[in-house]
């Protein structure tokens, strides 16, 4: 809703005239100026006005800051896969609140958060960073982080506005989709989003929608978002997604990312100059802007939308509790919780021991530690049970940077040196800004210095990962000396899917090695105009051949009583800038599934993926627990569930399938840059619902607990109509009361769903309407109200949003499959 006089507050009014008179004071240059990056993630001060400068920082799964390195680190949270997966608004909530204290910790006033485009296609490259794919779940989600991150005073982007659910051609594809599609599914999230949580701002995608860019969809930015939906806040383009000044700024794109280099700023003087671009339009702009920057508490005179400081929160301690309420458990025959503690366990795994906490991209941030799984799980077993560890198979394609510290250092004409840097480990990433602010035009070389202690004797592996000139010598010898090449097509693939080049070398546990990389710079080093230094120095201990790890693993848990195999995604198969080739798990990690589920009777296996994987060995094994991509407090989480001290809390955001082709939406790969939603509303459970044959894997919504739940009552009645309090205000209610039977405490997320009587083959047989998660302990019962929007008994027609009379069914469920209670309900005709 937009803001009217009646409720505006006194500081409301402040702010807008604080705003207003600091615009009064600005030429039309020093207008255009606020509207453009001054660097890769910040706007400009200008002192004359009292406006500071203005930080943004990503992302969705933690705050990174303004470098892109673990010299800078931030508390991971689980993926917003896994979030989504508590089905959880207070601790959805929670966690914004920590990103906002994060945010202020780093200087930053606006997070890049939450992603909230929808899981269209299993095969979408960033569905880690997403919640789900139904709408309702992701608005519902995505609210609660933006109220709780802005609650702690900073500024959110919900994003990429709008229809950015792939990755192939993605700066450029044309979503084509028709009007109620887009209105029922795309748009929905950030209409919900919008309307209750009130962001005060939100990220235009790189695509286009029908024909239109969305940095200059005039329709969608200034129609629907901000006169429909009553949008405040400013739009900010996608990094480098601003491409026309004209265009942008008559489309209603408020700031043009990253800089200096932008198509605002000084073009758009131009353009107002001749004519192109009214000033008033600019105005508009610098006004939401300015209107930013006070709600930030970063224009004098205005008052900060929060003043009063948050209370502090324990970052690992939420980590930890999100990643527990998170976790899965998709499968269990009675194995979990291992509770009393078995004699042995035998932990299988290269992620057991590394374990993949976070997708890779701009969602990427860098803790300062993890705790693995090995250490979690010891610490929460009992001392007298024996813990055995083995790889069993490794499924990563690239070598992790070196772990050992290393100085970088920066080379300018004729190796003169102009700075150093010191590096936790043998990675180099350096964006917009570098170290010692030197300046990227200075810059021709960087040569990282480093000394490895090889663990073992044997054949140890080294790596070059990045793209350019590069020469590498171990013990002052020349290893490699050339040229290591980026094949694909993204701009800025190269640095979020380098290549890499691997040479071996025979070491001596006994003897230390110098290594040096050098890496000379391209002469138009950078990426769209913002300078950009990103390599790495990678390195692997000499390991057994794949078939001995496997052998090795199958021995183990042929000798122990339970045996826990994690297995999951690498960074190359789940990261932004490319979507998946397909869903098998990477490498031979079936085959390590099935070996040890033969050899041992009990074996439970642990998925660490942020998104869908093919698990053709489900039905063979004990119990299977998804972990998601579980932040910084992995270790801890999983203990504390696979021993019981925690319940796993999660449901299925998301349809898991059993076969690749029996995916309702399944192909990214634009067609002539087109790229068709051509199954309209049948995406996720609606379209697998209407399938005749192939059933998923697991149904969205699915979950089990450590306890069982009776679903004894459900009561639904209407609310009374009120046109004027918007489309979420609750149409009706429903009252679901259900038993804890079995012998613990324990949560049930209660779901309910929407069917609308008789047959409509237009539209989705059921939709999730509600939900609520409850508590209770053995044998109590407990009551979910679930409030039933009015939006839920409309479809978009001809007339805009149109309610459908009638009767329908309101189902109380575990999934969207398993139906638990149902009743009538009959929705008279509008008055
Ligand atoms: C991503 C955004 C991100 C931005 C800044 C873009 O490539 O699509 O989600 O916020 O980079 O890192």
């Amino acid at each position: 809703m937009g803001s009217t006089d009646r409720n505006r507050s006194t500081d409301d009014i402040q702010r807008e005239r604080a705003v207003e008179d600091a615009l009064a004071k600005l030429d039309l240059a020093a207008k255009a100026a606020l509207l453009a990056g001054a660097d890769m993630w910040s706007l400009p001060a200008n002192p004359d006005i009292g406006l500071g400068r203005l930080v943004m920082s990503d992302g969705p799964a933690g705050v990174r800051g303004e470098s892109w390195s673990p010299d800078d680190p931030s508390i991971a949270v689980p993926s917003p896969t896994a979030l989504a997966a508590t089905w959880d608004l207070d601790l959805a909530r929670r966690t914004g609140a920590l990103l906002a204290q994060e945010a202020r910790r780093k200087g930053a006033h606006v997070v890049l958060a939450p992603t909230v485009n929808l899981h269209r296609s299993p095969r979408g490259g960033r569905h880690f960073e997403a919640y789900s794919e139904d709408p309702l779940l992701t608005g519902e989600v995505g609210a609660a982080l933006v109220r709780g991150v802005q609650e702690g005073g900073v500024a959110t982007t919900p994003k990429h506005w709008v229809a950015n659910d792939s990755e192939t051609e993605r700066y450029t594809v044309d979503v084509r989709v028709d009007e109620r599609t887009l209105r029922e599914l795309y748009l929905a999230p950030f209409e919900a989003i919008v309307r209750k949580a009130r962001p005060w701002g939100l990220m235009a995608a790189y695509n286009q929608v029908n024909g239109v860019g969305m940095c200059e969809n005039d329709r969608l930015n200034n129609g629907v978002l901000r006169e429909e939906w009553g949008f405040d806040g400013v739009l900010v383009s996608d990094w480098t997604g601003a491409r026309d000044t004209v265009r942008d700024a008559l489309g209603g794109l408020d700031i043009a990312m990253p800089g200096p280099a932008t198509v605002y700023g000084e073009h758009l003087v131009a353009a107002v100059r001749d004519g192109r671009v009214p000033e008033q339009a600019v105005d508009a702009l610098a006004r939401r802007v300015l209107l930013l920057a006070a709600r930030v508490g970063l224009l004098e005179g205005a008052p900060a939308a929060v003043t009063a400081a948050p209370e502090p929160l324990d970052g690992e301690a939420l980590a930890r509790e999100v990643a527990a309420r998170s976790f899965t458990l998709l499968r269990n025959d009675g194995v979990l919780p291992l509770d009393p503690g078995p004699g042995s366990v035998a932990l299988i795994g290269a992620s057991a021991n590394q374990a993949r906490i976070g997708g890779g991209g701009s969602a990427q941030v860098f803790p300062t530690r993890v705790v693995g799984l090995l250490e979690g799980l010891r610490s929460a077993l009992p001392a007298s049970t024996a813990l055995g560890y083995a790889v069993g198979a490794d499924p990563a394609v690239r070598l992790a940077p070196i772990a050992e510290p290393a100085t970088a250092e920066l080379l300018g004409a004729g190796d003169t040196l102009l700075g150093t840097a010191e590096l936790p480990d043998g990675g180099v990433r350096w964006l917009g800004q570098l170290p010692g602010r030197i300046g990227f035009d200075e810059l021709c070389a960087v040569r990282v210095r480093t000394e490895l202690r090889p663990r073992t004797t044997g054949l140890h592996r080294l790596a070059v990962r990045g793209q350019g000139r590069f020469r590498l010598e171990a013990g002052g010898r020349p290893l490699f000396d050339g040229e290591v090449r980026y094949e694909g097509t993204d701009p800025a693939g190269a640095f979020l899917n380098p290549p890499e080049a691997v040479f071996e070398l025979e070491l001596l546990s006994t003897e230390p090695v110098r290594l040096t990389l050098r890496h000379d710079l391209p002469p138009d080093s950078g990426f769209a105009g913002f300078g950009l230094v990103s390599f790495a120095l990678g390195h692997a201990e000499p390991a057994a051949t794949a078939d001995r790890l496997l052998d090795e693993a199958v021995a183990l848990a042929a000798a122990t009583d339970v045996a826990v195999v994690v297995v999951g995604t690498t960074e190359e198969v789940e990261s932004e800038g490319v979507d998946r080739a397909g869903l098998a798990l990477p490498g031979r990690q079936d085959e390590l599934v099935r070996r040890v589920a033969a050899v041992n009777p009990r074996t439970v296996v642990v998925v660490n993926a942020g998104a869908p994987v093919l698990m053709p060995w489900r039905e063979d094994v004990s119990a299977v627990l998804l972990t998601w991509f579980p932040g910084q407090e992995a270790g801890a989480a999983l203990g504390e569930v696979l021993t019981g001290v925690r319940e796993p809390g999660g449901r299925l955001p998301t349809t898991w399938p059993a076969e690749e082709g029996d995916c309702p939406v399944w192909e990214v790969q634009p067609v002539d840059g087109r790229l068709a939603y051509d199954e309209g509303l049948f995406t996720g459970y609606p379209a697998w619902q209407r399938r005749a044959g192939a059933a998923p894997a697991y149904w969205f919504g699915h979950g089990l607990g450590y306890t069982a739940w009776e679903y004894e009552g459900l009561d639904v009645r209407l609310c009374e109509a009120d046109a004027a309090a918007g489309p979420y205000a609750a149409r009706a209610e429903a009252v679901v009361r259900v038993r804890n039977t079995g012998a613990r405490a324990g949560r049930e997320t209660v779901q309910v769903y929407l069917a609308p009587d008789g047959s409509d083959r237009s539209r989705p047989d059921r939709r999730l309407a509600g939900f609520a998660v409850v508590e209770a302990g053995p044998g109590e019962t407990a009551e979910a109200r679930v409030e039933l929007p009015l939006r839920a008994f409309q479809t978009w027609g001809e007339q805009g949003w149109e309610l459908r009379p009638g009767g329908y069914t309101v189902e109380a469920a575990r999934s969207a499959a398993d139906l638990r209670l149902a009743a009538a309900l009959t929705l008279p005709p509008q008055d």
